[in-house]
């Protein structure tokens, strides 16, 4: 755990996403886990927001109580796997305003290449929270945060399920001042790209597609 990476390794989270690495799991079970880890992993990642005092009463007094503050926050999602961590996020914080990358690899180049970008405005006085379940080579990851950065966007978060060291490292290389909060870290990638051990292709096991 440091400043660029932060496990979040609490028992509900690590039970959670043992089931969901099990390939006997099905759809359904797989989104569900999904989006009470999404919310657990949120808690983590937005302990930074900021909050004000209003004045309230209770049934038996009056007090200054703390409140969010400040604009509401940005959530990001990279198509089309964020979009299962959303919903459970939604849930949480329902005032968030939501935005959606869109990149696909080259086959040629193997670079990212933007087909779709709609992201709310005024992203420069918000905390943005980029969600993608895998960050596996980083390269997507990296892109996306740099189309963010060229929206105006300046306290950006990275909330994903696993992890792996090379994503961890292209992002800190490509974005050292952007933070990155998950379930595990994994071992490596594989020939194809695919975190090991890992849980497979993240958006087939969510929306059943093989
Ligand atoms: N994307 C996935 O869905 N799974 C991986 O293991 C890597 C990238």
């Amino acid at each position: 755990m440091n400043d660029h990476l932060t496990i979040v390794d609490h028992p509900l989270v690590q039970h959670k996403l043992t089931i969901m690495r099990d390939k006997a799991t099905p759809t359904h079970q797989f989104r569900q886990l999904l989006r009470e880890i999404s919310q657990l992993i949120a808690y983590e990642v937005t302990r930074g927001l900021e909050t004000g005092l209003v004045r309230i009463e209770t049934p038996l007094t009056e007090m200054q109580a703390p409140m969010l503050a400040g604009k509401k926050l940005a959530l990001i999602s990279i198509l089309r796997a964020g979009n299962g961590l959303l919903d459970g996020i939604l849930e949480l914080i329902p005032g968030a305003r939501v935005g959606f990358v869109g990149l696909y690899r080259d086959p040629e180049t193997l670079q990212p290449v933007q087909y779709y970008f709609k992201v709310p405005e005024d992203l420069r006085d918000r905390m943005v929270i980029v969600v993608d379940p895998m960050l596996a080579t980083g390269n997507s990851s990296a892109a996306a945060i740099d189309l963010l950065k060229e929206a105006g966007a300046r306290n950006i978060r990275f909330l994903c399920l696993l992890a792996a060291p090379e994503g961890v490292a292209r992002m800190k290389q490509a974005h050292p001042d952007v933070p990155i909060v998950t379930a595990a870290l994994d071992e490596c990638l594989n020939d194809h790209g695919y975190i090991v051990p890992g849980l497979g292709d993240a958006g087939d096991r969510m929306f059943g597609t093989k």
